[in-house]
This record gives C-alpha cells, sequence and structure tokens, in this order.
C-alpha cells in the first residue's frame, strides 16, 4: 500500500496535490512520501520481530540523503556497492555498524574507506577480493568481517538484466568454491568470517527462488560448522518484487513467513537486503505535458520528462503506469505513446496507453521511487529533476532541480 491517491479528482501525495507541487517546484520531479517509505521497512522489520535481524536497506534503489535520513531515523541498516553510496549513508547519519558493502568491484581504496569507519562486513564476491582485502585490512592493522556473497545457482525467473544468482552471472562466489574460501579466509590474518549471503535477482515475483536458494545457504552453513567454521549471519539479499501493474509479489511477511522456520532454527542474525519493495511504490514522477503530435495511425504525448529521468522503460522494456494528476471527464480518450524531447526514438515512458490529456496537463509515473532518479543522467544536457520529500501536509524540496551551471560544473576550457 502507497499513500497516493486520488482525492477530488485530483492525485495527492499524502495530503499534497501533486498539482501544487508542479505549481511550485515545476517538472520534472520526482515526489517520494514519507509515510510509504516507513511503512514498508516497517513492514520488513516487524516481520522479522522475535529473531535476531537488522533490514539493510539497498541504497542503490534510491540514495537520496533525506531518504536514507527517513529510514536511518528507524534504525534501517544499509547495504552500499561504492564508496560514494558509503559517503551518503555517512552523511545520513548511520553508524557505521548498520553497514555492509557488496558489489564485484570494490577498489582498494573503498576498502580503506570501509575499514577506516568500521563497516559491519564486506559481501566478498570473489578470490581476488579476499585476497586484496585481507591485504589492505593487515596493512591497515585491522581484520575485516567478511561474509560471502554466494551465488546458489537458481533461477529468480525475472528480466535476465537483473537476475543475479544463476551461475553464468558475474555475482557471487561458485558454491562449489565457496567452501574452500570460507577455510582459507578463516586463516587469514586480516579476515574475520562473520556471515553468508545471496542476491539472485531483482523483481521476483515468487518465494521458490527464495526458498532454493536458502536451503543451498543453509547446506553449506552446515558443512562450514562441520569443520569448525561457524558464522553469525544469514544475509538472504533484496529482490523482493512490487506492483507495477498486475503483478502479485508476496509482502514481506510473506516472505518472511516463508523463510523463518528455516531461520529460526539456525540461531542466526538474519539480514536482508530489499531496495525496490521499500522505496519503489513510494515515489512518483511529475511530469507535465507539452505536445499532442499526431503521426501516421499514431498519437504521440510529448511529456517533458525522458528517458534520461526514468530509464526503465528504455532499458528494460518496463512497463510502468502513466496517469493523469487531474481526472478529465470534458475530453476524448485516445491511445497514445508518451515520449520524452531525448533524441533517441528509445525515449519513451509509456506505449499504447489510453489518456484523456491537453497540452499542459500534468501526469504521474508512478513506482519510480526506486531506480528513479538513481539512473538518471544528463544526456542531452537535460539538467537532473528535482526531488520532494513530502511528509503529511509538509512538502520539502531535498534535492534542487540542476541548473545550467551544476551540468558545466568541473569542465574546463583549453587555454587557447
Ligand atoms: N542487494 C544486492 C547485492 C543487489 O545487487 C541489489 C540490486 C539489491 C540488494 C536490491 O535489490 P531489490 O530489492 O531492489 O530488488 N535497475 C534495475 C534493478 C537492479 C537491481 C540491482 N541489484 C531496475 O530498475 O529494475
Amino acid at each position: 500500500m502507497d499513500h497516493f491517491e486520488y482525492r477530488d479528482g485530483t492525485l495527492c501525495a499524502e495530503d499534497v496535490s501533486l498539482s501544487e507541487i508542479a505549481r511550485v517546484h515545476g517538472t520534472p520531479t520526482f515526489v517520494y512520501s514519507r509515510a510509504t517509505l516507513s511503512r514498508h521497512f516497517q513492514a520488513f522489520d516487524q516481520a522479522l520481530t522475535g529473531m535476531p535481524h537488522l533490514v539493510c536497506y539497498a541504497v542503490k534503489a534510491n540514495s537520496n540523503l533525506a531518504v536514507l535520513q527517513i529510514l536511518e531515523r528507524l534504525d534501517a541498516g544499509f547495504d552500499i556497492v561504492s564508496g560514494g553510496e558509503l559517503d551518503r549513508v555517512m552523511r545520513a547519519g548511520a553508524p557505521a555498524r548498520r553497514i555492509v558493502f557488496s558489489g564485484v568491484g570494490k577498489t582498494e581504496t573503498e576498502m580503506r574507506q570501509a575499514l577506516t569507519v568500521g563497516i559491519r562486513c564486506f559481501n566478498v564476491e570473489s578470490e581476488a577480493e579476499l585476497e586484496r582485502l585481507n591485504r589492505v585490512a593487515v596493512a591497515m592493522n585491522k581484520r575485516a568481517p567478511v561474509s560471502f556473497r554466494v551465488n546458489p545457482d537458481v533461477d529468480p525467473r525475472t528480466h535476465p538484466y537483473i537476475s543475479t544468482g544463476l551461475k553464468e552471472n558475474k555475482f557471487g562466489v561458485d558454491i562449489a568454491t565457496a567452501e574452500r574460501l570460507y577455510r582459507e579466509a578463516s586463516e587469514m590474518p586480516g579476515i574475520t568470517v562473520v556471515g553468508i549471503g545471496c542476491h539472485i535477482g531483482s523483481q521476483l515475483l515468487d518465494l521458490s527462488p527464495f526458498m532454493d536458494a536458502l536451503d543451498r545457504l543453509l547446506a553449506l552453513v552446515e558443512r562450514l560448522k562441520a569443520q569448525g567454521i561457524t558464522l553469525r549471519h544469514i544475509d538472504v539479499g533484496g529482490g523482493l518484487g512490487v506492483r507495477y501493474r498486475d503483478e502479485n509479489p508476496p509482502d514481506p511477511a510473506a516472505l518472511v513467513a516463508a523463510i523463518r522456520p528455516k531461520l529460526e532454527a539456525t540461531g542466526l542474525e538474519v539480514m536482508m537486503e530489499p531496495g525496490r519493495a521499500i522505496a519503489g511504490n513510494a515515489g512518483v514522477l511529475l511530469t507535465r505535458v507539452e505536445y499532442l503530435k499526431p503521426a501516421g495511425d499514431k498519437h504521440f504525448c510529448i511529456v517533458d520528462a525522458a528517458m534520461n529521468d526514468l530509464i526503465r522503460p528504455a532499458l528494460y522494456d518496463a512497463w510502468q503506469a502513466i496517469v493523469p494528476v487531474r481526472q478529465r471527464s470534458d475530453l476524448e480518450t485516445r491511445t497514445y505513446d508518451v515520449v520524452g524531447p531525448v533524441c533517441e526514438s528509445g525515449d519513451w515512458l509509456g506505449h499504447d496507453r489510453e489518456l484523456a490529456v491537453s497540452p499542459g496537463d500534468l501526469l504521474a509515473v508512478r513506482t519510480a521511487g526506486a531506480y528513479g532518479f538513481t539512473m538518471a543522467s544528463n544526456y542531452n544536457s537535460r539538467p537532473r529533476a528535482a526531488e520532494i520529500v513530502v511528509d503529511g501536509t509538509a512538502v520539502h524540496l531535498v534535492r534542487a532541480r540542476e541548473s545550467y551551471d551544476d551540468l558545466v560544473r568541473g569542465e574546463a576550457m583549453l587555454p587557447l
């Protein structure tokens, strides 16, 4: 459930109409609902009650400082994948002990940065990374807490670009080699083995891949125990899907209920890394119709948001709902391709959408709170959108729209 609904024919974020936000802040603008973010985080946190646990929000989904701050206040943990994300999370006030560091390409600089602040653990994804981390930690006279991200080789049955738990994906340590790596890591002077984890893909709509992956991980935990290697935590990853259209993903409570019996038996602390399920439906992208353009048998609805603001449709052929901010009964409904101003045929937000709109009207692209702004670019020298958090009746501008000065910051001309 989210807090975007129509009141008197106008779409509102909590208690604020999106028309009012567009009037004051312009478009395109991402609008997030604090109540929705909190509700979604708490759905995970409360489902895990009774087991030692830490829900680590996957920062890549939406890394705005205010979003991180909202979750930090709820005692969230954070799953980061870069030094930049570590910096953001620390700025938002998160204690290092609630941060886990994932990703296949951690640099030495990022390792030092994370060891200096003392993060909860490194989710290590290869033997080469383990060796490097050991070397960096020894040089700093520290021990790096390590959890291997195991690749359990299960098919998450999602889009191939966001499937990560198959053997042929670049992610994680092959489950067959993991055992040897645990043995090696447990002897390394710069490493303390603390956990095991996996992340098999994103936008998963079915519990069975989670269960299959967990069974494989737990079998490995047992084999390790028999060799005297005991772990403190198990991280079941992120990946729980959300409803974009008519999907019926399990809710966090259903996921936890399914895995709880297996996890409780282990006594391990349980970690999770949800991103989309927390932020996705907590945000919309607000955009204005610039032109309506007939072309052959088609009608284009040209809006002021584009693939540089929201790349999911162009990149994954993703379907996201596009709804009018003000419902109109005075206009004929037509079938439109909703497109942006960028000079690419792939610049579209939605195909074949039934809309009753005229130029100047506002539209909202739903489920844009995750992998929206974080994947935005400046292509076509388009300033990135503003970001707003609505909290009840309060409207907070949490990232100003970029200016032309922002676009050229750091660039220099030649001394001709
Ligand atoms: N943990 C790790 C190690 C991850 O790689 C990811 C996402 C997550 C957690 C969070 O997954 P989530 O709960 O959000 O599904 N840009 C794509 C999604 C890429 C996901 C990458 N990894 C999209 O817009 O659909």
